[in-house]
């Protein structure tokens, strides 16, 4: 049986993208290697249209997931549709409606960052007509414009960066994943990045993006899903995580014995209490008690320097779920 010779695109007679599906939809995945399980049992859903984050520290399995999703690793267990297809089985459709921009970039470093893209773009299949306004709008988007005959051995981090994202919309796809787009780029870079990225949902598109970087997962996301260990600890909007998670947190520089923090966990209204050096970090139900019963004891039990009340911020959600800090 002959295969129709179709480098990239929808082969003829093949189910096409389902615009009333969910952009991505993650059934019960699961990867081992050995002995380990690297994602453990994880379902979620990212709706058409919006900024989704994998937030969680290093080692969780947010690389291992996308790889999955992109079709890149094949999972032990469960399922993963994009638009409704298959991305074991459908691959070459998927390929046509998803860019991807992996955790390490790899680009051609001999070559300019014009023919890095113009190279992708007839990989691709852009119809030639089309090929030479596409790539100098996307070097326009990623800022590039002005070193577009440079090669990109010549680039820093965040250039080489802002070039693979501009290669992985070159086809134009529906749906986007970024592994850790901002890893280690300068301050500049990070800002045309985030910029790019909420171009791509003023457009309509569907961005899954892994960071550790709360700022980013604040400043982007309209939902996140917090992962520990392979596994969905909470997914919620990041406001939302916040207020389900957090009351206040207290903040008090102190020299407090070791004895007086089981009294403080017991005080009505304490949460969490963890002791860092000189640093107290209590986590409050916010209904404004606790912190005159924290200062009590405080002050009969140690000395009190300094004390900060605030809001709390997706770094307190997450020590609170998984005990530990996002960047540990
Ligand atoms: N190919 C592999 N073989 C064995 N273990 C792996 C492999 N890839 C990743 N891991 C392990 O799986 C866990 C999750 O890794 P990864 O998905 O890269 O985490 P993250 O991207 O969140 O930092 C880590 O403990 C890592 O060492
Ligand atoms: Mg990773």
């Amino acid at each position: 049986m002959s295969q129709p010779t179709v480098r990239a695109g929808i082969p003829a007679g093949s189910p096409a993208a389902d615009a009333a599906q969910p952009a991505i939809a993650i059934q019960h995945l699961t990867k081992q290697f050995g002995a380990y399980r690297a994602v453990d049992d994880l379902t979620l859903e990212i709706a058409a249209g919006e900024i989704f984050g994998l937030l969680g520290p290093n080692g969780s399995g947010k690389t291992t997931t996308i790889n999955m999703i992109s079709g890149l690793s094949s999972p032990t267990s469960g399922t993963v549709t994009i638009l409704g297809l298959d991305v074991r089985h459908q691959s070459r459709q998927v390929r046509a409606i998803l860019g991807a921009v992996a955790q390490e970039t790899a680009l051609y470093e001999e070559l300019s960052a014009w023919d890095n893209l113009d190279f992708h773009a007839d990989l691709y299949g852009i119809p030639p007509r089309e090929k030479r306004a596409r790539i100098a709008r996307t070097l326009d988007l990623v800022q590039l414009t002005d070193r577009k005959d440079s090669r990109v051995s010549a680039f820093s981090g965040g250039m080489k960066r802002r070039l693979a994202l501009g290669r992985a919309l070159l086809h134009e796809p529906q749906v986007i994943y970024l592994d850790e787009p901002t890893l280690g780029v300068d301050v500049q870079s990070r800002r045309a990045i985030w910029d790019y990225i909420l171009t791509l949902k003023a457009q309509g598109r569907t961005v899954l993006l892994t960071t550790n970087y709360l700022e980013e997962a604040q400043e982007l996301c309209d939902r996140l899903a917090i992962i520990d260990h392979g596994k969905l600890i909470a997914i919620d909007t990041p406001a939302h995580l916040k207020s389900t998670y957090g009351g206040n947190v207290v903040e008090i520089e102190t020299t407090v014995p070791t004895q007086a923090l089981a009294e403080l966990r017991a005080l009505p209204g304490v949460r969490t209490v963890a002791l860092d050096g000189t640093r107290l970090h209590i986590v409050t139900d916010g209904c404004g008690n606790a912190v005159p019963a924290i200062v009590n004891v405080l002050s009969r039990e140690g000395d009190l320097t300094q004390i900060l009340i605030r809001e709390p911020n997706l770094d307190d959600v997450f020590l609170l779920l998984t005990g530990k800090d996002l960047r540990d």
